[in-house]
């Protein structure tokens, strides 16, 4: 069918995203909660490779905030590749590669050279074949130390809402026009049917589904939705496929699941205490969570770490000492961390990302073990973000400064490029940030992220006088 690569609809460019848990400072983190040897040391010279990068900025902003890096990115759709290209010839870039070819296209290396190899959004939006093609690239492009990361919509929460959107594509293949335009068409008459008694979905469905219109982007919505081979995935299916190539589960690498005393009831965790298989095992917590998203790690069984290593790894403050809420809802049930260790971090980080053994040599009483625990409460609010130690980031400030001026329109990646990595910020806070307002300028520089004060150039021209 025109306008699809292999199933996958090539019409409109998928909106900009830095999807943060992609970046090397996150996995790395992730990597040390699980005792699991990260593959490069912090600011040493590494390659990561993406698959399905979509328009490229997030690659982009990723080779600004890690000069050290080496990034590709691979993409079947030519006006992504074409994007990410020209950002970043504009922003003068030159660590960042993109390559338009489908996943079939491309070929095994003779020797591998990447230490990531990532795809968000990709696996559960292809079909098999075309899913097989990324297990097979990342174990062919892999060093031995190094790791896939996989993000996809996972089962079994999109059950329901799997009738919405086969629905919604076997309507929207009989309507004209532009993808958007189908949608738009198929929902409307699923409306249309609701108003008049006969929808087949709940009114829980249609809350979340309302809710996501407002949120989304509208050229995001064919992306989901229209793809001939959507299909959520089970974790164990993905970690089978992945072992066949040689390949573990290190650990999920989303926040949300760095611990099960966070992440689930107490009759949840004894019934997971009782499944050996790891594999078995995640998948029940996946149905205990009833998960809708997974970000999976996997890397070859040897890569055993230091337990110490987490000590080591930099974080950096998402909120102020003064400012946070030192507690927040979990499935266990409400987390509370007004503790000293919990202020001496966020207190510590007042000044720019710290390790946490410098955290813990600055805070009087207490234990290295009560450092890690605040640190994964921290975490799970969101309140620190895995971070790099510094480094001279010469591109970084021209790419930020173009990121405010998309994010005054609501687009482009939301997420800043600075000395110590790359972190996801909201476009209200970036655009208040870049207005000179005081709270958002320490928010940032408190993530070791410098702007040039001045208004974006359209602001200014657009002041009388
Ligand atoms: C949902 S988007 C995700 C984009 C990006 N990873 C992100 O998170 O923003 C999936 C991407 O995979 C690409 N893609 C789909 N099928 C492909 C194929 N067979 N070969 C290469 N790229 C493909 C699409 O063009 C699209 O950019």
């Amino acid at each position: 069918m025109s306008g699809r690569n292999d199933g996958y609809l090539a019409e409109h460019v998928y909106p900009s995203n830095f999807p943060r848990e992609f970046s090397p400072a996150w996995v790395d983190a992730m990597l040390c909660c699980r005792n699991v040897a990260p593959p490069r040391a912090p600011r040493a010279p590494f390659a990561l490779l993406d698959l399905g990068c979509g328009d490229g900025m997030g690659l982009t902003l990723l080779a600004a905030a890690y000069p050290e890096g080496r990034f590709t990115g691979i993409d079947a759709m030519p006006a992504h590749v074409a994007n990410g290209q020209a950002a970043a010839a504009r922003l003068g870039i030159d660590n960042v590669d993109f390559r338009c070819a489908l996943f079939s296209e491309v070929e095994d290396p003779a020797v591998p050279s990447y230490d990531y190899v990532t795809a968000q959004g990709v696996i559960a939006w292809v079909s098999a074949a075309n899913r097989d093609h990324v297990y097979r690239i990342a174990a062919s492009h892999l060093r031995p130390d190094g790791v896939a990361v996989l993000g996809y919509n996972a089962m079994p929460w999109w059950k329901d809402v799997a009738v919405f959107q086969h629905t919604a594509l076997a309507l929207a293949e009989t309507e004209a026009g532009g993808s958007v335009a189908r949608f738009d068409a198929a929902v409307a008459r699923l409306q249309a049917m609701r108003a008049d008694g006969a929808s087949p979905f709940s009114e829980a469905f249609w809350t979340w589904f309302d809710t996501a219109r407002t949120n989304l982007p509208h050229d995001y919505f064919p992306h989901e939705y229209l793809n001939t081979h959507w299909a959520p995935l089970w974790s164990d299916q993905v970690a089978g496929a992945m072992a066949a190539r040689g390949f573990v589960l290190a650990g999920p690498g989303g926040a949300s699941r760095l611990r099960e005393d966070f992440a689930f009831r107490a009759a949840d965790r004894r019934a997971l205490a009782g499944i050996a298989q790891p594999t078995a095992r995640e998948l029940m917590g996946d149905v205990f969570s009833n998960a809708s998203f997974r970000i999976d790690i996997f890397a070859r069984p040897t890569r055993v770490g230091a337990a110490q290593a987490r000590l080591d790894g930099w974080w950096a403050a998402m909120v102020s000492e003064a400012g946070a809420d030192y507690g927040c809802a979990t499935p266990a049930g409400r987390l509370k961390f007004d503790n000293a260790a919990a202020h001496a971090i966020l207190g510590g980080l007042e000044a720019g990302p710290r390790t946490l053994r410098a955290l813990h040599a600055g805070c009087g009483g207490a234990t290295e073990a009560d450092i890690l625990n605040a640190a994964d409460a921290l975490l799970t609010a969101g309140h620190i973000a895995p971070a790099e130690p510094p480094a001279i980031t010469p591109c970084a400030e021209a790419l930020n400064a173009e990121t405010a001026r998309a994010a005054r329109h609501g687009e482009g990646v939301k997420a800043l490029a600075g000395r110590n990595g790359a972190f996801a910020i909201g476009a209200r806070s970036i655009t208040a940030a870049f207005g000179g307002e005081s709270a958002a300028l320490a928010a940032i520089r408190r993530l070791g992220v410098d702007i040039e004060q001045t208004e974006p150039a359209e602001l200014a021209a657009a002041r009388p006088g």
